[in-house]
């Protein structure tokens, strides 16, 4: 094979790299947060999904799409579809990923997929290409889950995990008055097309995205063929004891909560060690927040994750979780707490389907060779996952500057980030001529 994929019309097609990298870095200005370092990108990201930066960033997409010649439509999850017209009619072919950060995240997560997809379009349109079949490039509303908890939310509720009525009532976490629904009206991207795969079906879903985990840049490899995604579980713990005086309450009157807390949350990394599992708690708030008073309140997020195909392990984890905190909340301390455990979210584990991941592989190996490709498995969740169980899907990784993600200082080389958005469009002409 060429080193990139001939077109119908036996053209090379080959992405601008400038092009791409430029607009990884101008699209950054919705949102930039967090500066390290006097270079204009030394900056990390807060875009929260459905923010005003969040809407800027989707109306330059819009823009930009409508510019390159593509019919754009968005769903009732604000989920936008930009379609490139193909020389059959039919379902298009999706380039997809998302425009929202985490609160402290970075250049590359979610966007670079998006300013790929865009990219392949430019590039299909500068050289006259006509594809089979329409292609796509689609934002997914908070992927993150970082500001309405739910990640992946609107991919489910697309695949049809989530109910959209749910989705729709998930309130941001900082502003219980605010939810999706009421936030996707603000903002003015409460679509009318229904998110839903029958309604508005895509024929196959490919992601650029970087790695987020130190594998690829271990192996030297440049490309990752990604073959699916571990499962993970999302639970809320509340913790109730006892407000009283620092000074005058002994060790043995005392129903502290955050002792409590702390202890399941030392235990709850112990537990998932022995499963070859992964637990972290992310957010903790406390009551009454002062400095001689015993914390009478604590609420703290768990997240737990493996990636068995099945989710007995997940299953496993969790009952031994629930039954080692309440061991601790009865005895250690001293008179006891409550705790109340909610599981909030659970995405299961994936694999693609070979359909997609052949494309990607076949692409991977055409661009960087053979001896620079890794099949890799998903640490974190992305919208691929949820619409990998609807039609053919699959994701290219490249690699992130040690390991580093969901951090300001999250890096992938311009180099790095052009070879992953030429394999995304190779495979995506390698799916079209199916
Ligand atoms: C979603 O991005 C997740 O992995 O939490
Ligand atoms: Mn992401
Ligand atoms: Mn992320
Ligand atoms: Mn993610």
């Amino acid at each position: 094979r060429a080193r990139f994929l001939s077109a119908a019309a036996g053209n090379a097609v080959s992405v601008n790299a400038d092009r791409l990298n430029r607009t990884i870095h101008e699209t950054c200005r919705w949102g930039e947060a967090h500066r390290f370092g006097p270079d204009p990108t030394e900056t990390g990201m807060c875009r929260l999904a459905l923010t005003d930066s969040d809407a800027e960033a989707r109306r330059w997409f819009v823009d930009e799409m409508k510019a390159q010649g593509c019919k754009v439509s968005v769903d009732q999850m604000g989920n936008i579809f930009a379609v490139r017209k193909g020389r059959k009619e039919g379902a298009p072919t999706a380039m997809g990923s998302h425009l929202d950060t985490q609160p402290s995240g970075g250049r590359y997560d979610g966007i670079l997929g998006i300013i790929s997809g865009v990219e392949a379009v430019r590039t299909l349109n500068e050289h006259n290409i006509e594809t089979e079949y329409p292609v796509a490039v689609v934002n997914w509303t908070n992927e993150e889950g970082a500001r309405f908890p739910q990640s992946v939310v609107s991919s489910s509720v697309y695949a049809g995990s989530t109910p959209l009525a749910d989705a729709w009532a998930l309130a941001d976490i900082a502003d219980a008055s605010k939810t999706m629904k009421s936030e996707l009206e603000r903002i003015g991207f409460l679509g009318s097309v229904p998110c839903s795969f029958d309604a508005n079906p895509i024929a196959a879903h490919f992601e650029l995205h970087i790695e987020q985990g130190p594998i690829l840049e271990k192996a030297k490899a440049k490309v990752g063929v990604v073959t699916g995604g571990q499962g993970y579980r999302w639970y809320d713990v509340q913790v109730s004891g006892r407000a009283a005086h620092s000074g005058s309450t002994p060790f043995y009157s005392r129903s502290d909560a955050l002792l409590c807390a702390a202890r399941i949350i030392a235990k709850s990394n112990e537990i998932a060690k022995e499963h070859r599992a992964l637990a972290t708690t992310g957010i903790l708030t406390l009551e009454p927040g002062s400095t001689n008073v015993i914390p009478s309140s604590v609420r703290f997020t768990l997240d737990v994750r493996h990636p068995d195909i099945k989710p007995d392990t997940l299953d496993a984890v969790e009952r031994d979780l629930i039954d080692a905190t309440f061991e601790i909340a009865l005895k250690e301390s001293e008179l006891g707490c409550d705790v109340n455990w909610k599981r909030t979210s659970v995405a299961n584990a994936v694999q693609f389907p070979p359909a997609g991941v052949e494309c990607v592989k076949e692409a991977g190996v055409a661009v960087v060779g053979e001896k620079k490709v890794l099949e890799i498995v998903s640490g974190a969740g992305h919208d691929s996952c949820a619409v990998s169980y609807r039609c053919p899907t699959s994701m290219v990784f490249v690699p992130s500057k040690d390991g580093l993600s969901h951090n300001p200082r999250e890096y992938t080389s311009p180099e790095d980030c052009a070879i992953g958005a030429q394999v995304l469009l190779n495979a995506v002409l390698a799916y079209d001529r199916r």
